[in-house]
């Protein structure tokens, strides 16, 4: 009902309780209260006794409320699970993939108080500045294609960033979102599976929109950058998740239906690792080499300085020097 309101009051600017109430077959008080709701929740609305209720703002909450609103996606983002605050999202989107929820169901929050990384890192998480939410999906998968849904992801973040901003972000393999060598984005990719089968993947998503990079604790201070610093105004978080979920969801479409190698020239047409001399460390080694290209599975090949090529299946990348 709320959300009825909501719409009708966005749709039309103004009308009166008594046509609310008449429309919803609800009393005036019953209206009220749920106006005095939406205000709770940082919509500003405005009263009179002539005009009735005015709509004057939302609150760039990432409420199911604004994020449904005009969003056609046919399976990630149909369902928005919304928290105000979590310790990840991760970890509430594994929980509820764990009792059955539908594939692209997207569970998001105002604010992180342990959000991860890669690498059991910490991904900073400051109360309404940043877009944090995990995707569940169930591709039917081996194991081994799992790296190429966050490949998807990185397209999706990117693609979805230049739709709302006039910033040109690029990717670092695997799925590291820069803007400038500096990073603005950042996926996660979790899986439960047996031997050979993927039961679900959460892909999670964390993108520095109005961030104070400043006030990060380190090392995401020196590393980060946020959009609105970079584009030099505020960047509304709600149209930002739209877009990114819009992307998400045409991808991976063509994702399921022809598989990776079909989106690869896309992925590459963003890339900003291909050409470069890189060091890539994984837990057991590091080497240093020239990045190649991607192969159709979404491995980095490398060729190392003895000249032999390595397939890259994980780990980080920096890079060392100009492409050529
Ligand atoms: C990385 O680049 O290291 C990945 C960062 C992923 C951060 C997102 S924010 C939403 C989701 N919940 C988490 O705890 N992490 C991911």
């Amino acid at each position: 009902m709320r959300d009825s309101i909501l719409k009708a009051l966005q749709k039309q600017g103004h009308v009166s309780g008594e046509q609310l109430g008449q429309r919803f077959n609800i009393s005036r008080t019953a209206v009220w209260k749920h106006v005095k709701e939406l205000r709770r929740i940082g919509y500003e609305i405005d009263s009179s006794p002539r005009t009735g209720y005015s709509f004057i703002k939302s609150p760039d909450l990432v409420i199911p409320e604004e994020i449904l609103h005009g969003l056609h996606t046919s399976i990630i983002g149909r369902r928005i699970l919304y928290r105000e605050e979590v310790a990840s999202t991760q970890d509430e989107a594994g929980e509820a993939a764990r009792t059955g929820i539908e594939e692209g169901a997207v569970v998001i929050s105002e604010r992180q108080t342990r959000g991860r990384g890669r690498k059991g890192r910490l991904w900073a998480s400051p109360p309404r500045e940043g877009v944090y939410f995990s995707a569940i999906l169930r591709p039917n998968l081996r194991p081994s294609q799992i790296i190429q849904v966050p490949l998807i992801a990185g397209v999706a973040v990117c693609k979805g960033i230049r739709k709302v901003t006039p910033l040109e972000p690029r990717i670092k393999w695997p799925n590291d979102i820069t803007i400038g060598g500096k990073k603005v984005a950042g996926i996660l990719a979790e899986m439960s599976c047996d031997i050979d089968t993927v039961d679900h993947i959460i892909v999670g998503i964390g993108v520095n929109v109005n961030t104070q990079c400043s006030e990060l604790p380190e090392p995401a201070r020196e590393i980060a950058t946020s959009l609105a610093e970079r584009c030099g105004e505020y960047v509304s978080r709600v149209r930002l998740v739209q877009s990114i979920l819009t992307e998400f969801d045409a991808l991976y479409t063509t994702f399921v239906a022809s598989g990776f190698n079909a989106l690869r020239e896309e992925w590459k047409a963003l890339d900003n690792t291909i050409g470069f001399w890189v060091k890539v460390s994984d837990v057991n080694e590091e080497m240093k080499g020239r990045a190649l290209d991607i192969d159709g599975e979404g491995f980095l090949l490398v060729r190392k300085e003895n000249g032999d090529v390595k397939r890259i299946i994980s780990g980080d990348v920096s890079l060392i020097g100009r492409r050529n």
